[in-house]
């Protein structure tokens, strides 16, 4: 299988040194990139993608751009950035129908001063850089900016945080057409989108949360990555993924003679203390070096605020502008859910947790620890 893998990511009659351009950037000169897989939904991809990569942009002031490939479009509407459009319900299905069909929200840069149609597209989502070539897609802002007036003082170390959202019909028409967007095609989408346009250049770390169940993407998004992490629990079939993904990266590793690392992370979605039956279940994940596996004790909090998180109301999407010209009363109204995790005290059980697997996390990325955090 990972041969049949590695080949099929090969671009025919040519050889390796072309055939792969993101190899052959030095490392040091772009972002690292980090994907989080797991072909079993709900266990805590899009959760971790959003809390690891505020917490690298708030504690290690990185720059840092979140990329959601997953129809469903959680990420995105997480931070404003998605909104719903009804769609005709004699042609669609029942889910489909009751959330309509989810895009993302006209880029607030569309518009040149004169209020013009500007350069970039209308809607910029990672569907349209699989699809078309990526030239006028723009990543949108988040409140996590360097001069965020919805963050002010909390954003000492001025890092940042940018979004790439999804759009469930182009994305889901790149999956039921996958015979026509094979691994090979959406990896060289990827590359000359981050290559050609500067935005491995302009970032620290770019992240992609992706869907479940998605083989070409995800086969493609192996061959991209720096870093595969695992969201997993002591269950099996969330842990089959390890043996897949870490074959995947195997092969990667063969076709373009770079290393794409795996790191398992253990999500306990229910449980705050595994009992020694979990405990039992998750041993095979340390007995190979090859998954990755984060220290032992070393594991994802659970916490209610990280569940609560997902039903909060997410007030429209503001930039900074128009945030500013709110009054004290609309401005709290307009303030997104950031997460109390990742500011709050620091005697917190569930933010010391949170911290602990964000350091050994960007200790694997960039090799050195957190900088050290100040009361
Ligand atoms: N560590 C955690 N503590 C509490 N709830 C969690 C945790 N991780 C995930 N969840 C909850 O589990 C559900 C599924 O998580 P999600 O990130 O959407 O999974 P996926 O992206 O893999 O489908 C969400 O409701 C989320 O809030
Ligand atoms: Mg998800």
């Amino acid at each position: 299988m990972s041969g049949d893998t590695s080949m099929s990511l090969y671009r025919e009659g040519n050889d390796m040194s072309t055939a792969f351009r993101l190899a052959e950037i030095p490392p040091q000169q772009r972002a690292k990139i980090m994907v989080v897989a797991n072909r079993k939904g709900g266990v805590g991809k899009t959760t971790l993608v959003s809390f690891i990569a505020e917490a690298i942009a708030l504690w290690a002031g990185k720059k840092v751009l979140i990329v959601d490939t997953d129809k469903q479009c959680n990420l995105g509407a997480a931070y404003g950035v998605i909104e719903n459009r009804s769609q005709d319900v004699a042609h669609s299905f029942a889910g489909q129908a009751m959330r309509g069909i989810q895009e993302p929200i006209i880029h607030p840069e569309y518009y040149d001063e004169d209020g013009e149609p500007g350069m970039f597209a209308v809607r910029s989502s990672s569907a349209e850089i699989m699809k078309e070539n990526g030239q006028d897609i723009c990543p949108y802002g988040t409140y996590i900016q360097p001069d965020s007036p919805h963050l002010g003082k909390l954003n000492p170390m001025n890092g940042m945080l940018d979004i790439i959202p999804g759009h469930s019909e182009e994305l889901n028409y790149l999956h039921t057409h996958a015979d026509k967007y094979p691994a090979r095609k959406l990896y060289e989408k990827w590359e000359s989108w981050l290559i050609d346009y500067g935005v491995v250049e302009g970032y620290d770390l770019i992240i992609f949360d992706t869907p479940p169940l998605d083989a070409e993407l995800n086969e493609a998004l192996f061959q991209l990555a720096d870093h595969v992490v695992i969201p997993v629990q002591p269950a099996k079939d969330t842990l089959s993924a390890c043996n897949t993904i870490t074959m995947s990266c195997i092969a990667a590793n063969m076709a373009d003679n770079r290393i794409h690392q795996v790191t398992t992370l253990i999500n306990p979605l229910n449980s705050g203390n595994l009992t020694q039956k979990e405990q039992t279940l998750l041993d095979p994940i340390y007995n190979y070096a090859a998954f990755g596996t984060l220290p032992k004790g070393v594991m994802f909090p659970r916490s209610r605020i990280i569940q609560e998180r997902r039903d909060i109301e997410v007030p429209a999407y503001l930039d900074p502008e128009s945030f500013e010209s709110l009054n004290k009363e609309e401005k709290k109204r307009a303030k997104p859910p950031m997460s109390s995790l990742i500011w709050g005290k620091k005697s917190d059980p569930a933010r010391q947790k949170l911290f602990t697997v964000v350091n050994e996390l960007h200790n694997r990325f960039f090799g050195e620890p957190l900088p050290l955090q100040k009361d």
